[in-house]
């Protein structure tokens, strides 16, 4: 499955190996991620990502963390929707300042996501990670300390670049996981640029 890597610091994060950081990318990025990724590339992975949540969401009340958020993409989202308890958690100090000047959180945590968590089992009833899917980013199995943290039951949603979903064999990796997956669907998820998406939905 081919795709076109963009230019710039999406070319630099696309191109990312297993085993490479991208916060310094991120925190380089931070000011203009939003102009670049929206306005110039036409993201939207945010966007399918915060609607497919919303689809399993039946308590607006209910506490949702999003790993990897960035500037607030998904949080804003989520926010508009009628959403009062959305936990942000990242590890680019600047990306994180972008989103906090948006106060669309209930609270921002500035972590590693491939590194044990401070967060007690079972602490949210749902959880969204939009666009942190590849080398340089997570891979599957960082995700199983994810899940810990998201009660049973409560809905999962992840979307990232489909190019690595299908060649390192993420479909596998993450039905090894424990959760129940319910649903895949690859859609492209830039407007500007061959660039396919895995959407992943599934239940802790
Ligand atoms: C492409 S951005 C997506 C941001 C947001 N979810 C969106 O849809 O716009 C990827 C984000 O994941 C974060 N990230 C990547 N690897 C991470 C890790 N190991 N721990 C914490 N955050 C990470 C980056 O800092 C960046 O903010």
């Amino acid at each position: 499955m081919g795709q076109d890597p963009g230019s710039g610091p999406l070319e630099q994060v696309t191109l990312l190996r297993a085993g490479d950081r991208s916060d310094a990318i991120y925190d380089e990025w931070a000011d203009t991620y939003e102009s670049d990724l929206l306005d110039r590339f036409g993201y939207s992975g945010h966007r399918i990502a915060a609607d497919a949540l919303l689809e399993h969401l039946t308590d607006p009340g209910a506490a949702i963390v999003d790993y990897g958020c960035g500037t607030g993409l998904v949080g804003e989202l989520l926010g508009a929707a009628g959403c009062r308890i959305v936990d942000g958690v990242d590890y680019s100090a600047r990306m994180l300042d972008v989103c906090r000047a948006k106060a669309c959180y209930r609270s921002t945590i500035e972590a590693d996501l491939t590194r044990p968590l401070d967060i007690p089992d079972r602490t949210y009833d749902a959880m969204i990670c939009a666009g942190v899917m590849g080398a340089g980013h997570l891979e599957p199995e960082h995700f199983a300390e994810l899940f810990r943290t998201v009660r049973p039951g409560g809905p999962i949603v992840l979307f990232g670049n489909a190019t690595p979903y299908v060649e390192e064999g993420y479909a596998a990796r993450f039905a090894a996981l424990d959760w129940t997956i319910e649903r895949t669907e690859t859609v492209n998820y830039m407007a500007a640029l061959n660039r396919p998406g895995a959407l992943v939905i599934g239940r802790r």
